[in-house]
């Protein structure tokens, strides 16, 4: 199922394993990416197992949803050369959001903690560095992004569903070039490789040969989390070319997201009990590993800080200091809801996400709506009378 250190798998008694010990593992979460100097190595490759699909069936609108969608998509379109203002001067230690202080007090005025003895300076560079790297990581995402909805096109036998994602990757290929663009131009360019958590998801995504797991994992997980962590840092920063490029990817992602949700409904009333645990699985181990990324291992490392003892650390923080990181859930839980995967069968995904600690976003808005609320490219048009 998983390229590392997977789950068990089906021949294992699930009864007998214990998943909340599997998911706080700090041998495994502590895993990061290295940097790779070798010129060789710039390009990656993963092995794409599934079919390219024809279809002959031609009749567009046949599925109203994703016709609308696209529609939608072909009007909301921007440039991110021209719709950014670049001339704008940031200041990397000006762009940092202002950070939780019950967080920020947790790891710097307790003596166990691993960042204890920081000094003021060191604390600025952390900030620096986990700006770059966080937006770096959006931008390594984004390109899982682009290559994941190219596949779809190929994959999915729907006319309705390729005319949608071949917009979606338009959208994609704009996203890695306003977060590599911003990376390279105001903050000192992109200093860190894909995290090994997300990379790993990525490859896993991308080698599925079941057309239906690159949704599930792209639109609904990877995607899910992006639009939730982008609204975080929307609206914590005070940067204003920062600022709006999230907003403009935000319109974007809901779209994404809602493109998941009302392609999979369909599918996936139509699967079987069986079927339906591979999916609920494959939504665990991605929900683990992008709460696993979060961790910033790559930053601790090149700041000197011992990654397994702030995974460990950061791992006992008490729950009433961990918003950001359930906030991230907030649209993959209710999103799962929506497409029966959290109550399928004995209801397997209802006890991981109980596990981890984020079941109470299953009643949060999901996303097979919200796209129309967040397109600002509409609103910047209707204002400028467009
Ligand atoms: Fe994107
Ligand atoms: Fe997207």
């Amino acid at each position: 199922m998983t390229t590392t250190e997977p789950m068990p798998s089906e021949q294992t008694v699930y009864g007998e394993f214990d998943f909340r010990a599997y998911a706080n593992d700090p041998d495994r979460i502590s895993d990061f990416s290295v940097f790779n100097d070798d010129v060789t190595s710039l390009i990656h490759t993963v092995e794409d197992n599934a079919d390219a699909i024809f279809t002959w069936g031609y009749g567009k609108g046949e599925r109203a949803n994703l016709d609308k969608l696209y529609e939608k998509a072909k009007t909301s379109q921007w440039n991110g050369q021209t719709d950014l203002d670049w001339s704008i001067d940031v200041d990397p230690y000006a762009v940092l959001a202002p950070a939780n202080p019950d967080e920020v007090a947790y790891f710097a005025e307790n003596p166990d903690s691993p960042l204890h003895k920081l000094t003021e300076d060191e604390w600025a560079d952390l900030g620096v560095e986990s700006m770059n790297w966080s937006l770096s990581q959006f931008m390594h995402g984004e390109q899982g992004a682009l290559l994941c909805t190219a596949k779809i096109v190929e994959t999915v036998p729907w006319i309705d569903a390729k005319y949608y994602a071949a917009t979606q990757v338009v959208d994609e290929a704009r996203h890695v070039e306003v977060f590599a663009q911003y990376l390279d131009q105001k903050l000192d360019g992109i200093k860190y490789p894909v995290n090994t958590h997300l990379g790993t998801l990525l490859d896993d995504i991308l080698r599925d040969n079941r057309w239906d797991m690159t949704y599930l994992g792209m639109q609904i997980m990877v995607e899910g989390l992006a639009l939730a962590a982008f609204s975080f840092m929307h609206q914590t920063t005070e940067e204003p070319l920062l600022k709006k490029l999230l907003r403009y990817v935000m319109s974007d992602e809901a779209r994404h997201v809602a493109f998941g949700v009302l392609s999979l409904q369909e599918v996936y009333q139509e699967l079987t009990v069986a079927e339906l645990r591979d999916r609920q699985e494959f939504a665990f181990e991605a929900a683990l590993r992008m709460r696993d990324r979060f961790m910033r291992q790559e930053v601790w490392e090149r700041m000197g800080v011992d990654v397994k003892e702030m995974v460990e650390f950061t791992l006992a923080m008490p729950d009433d200091l961990r918003l950001f990181q359930r906030l991230l859930f907030s649209k993959i839980v209710p999103n799962c809801k929506k497409l029966g995967l959290l109550d399928a069968g004995d209801g397997w995904l209802r006890d991981r996400f109980t596990d981890i600690g984020v079941i109470q976003f299953e009643d949060w808005v999901d996303t097979g709506e919200e796209y129309a609320d967040l397109d600002e490219v509409a609103k910047d048009r209707e204002m400028a009378g467009g």
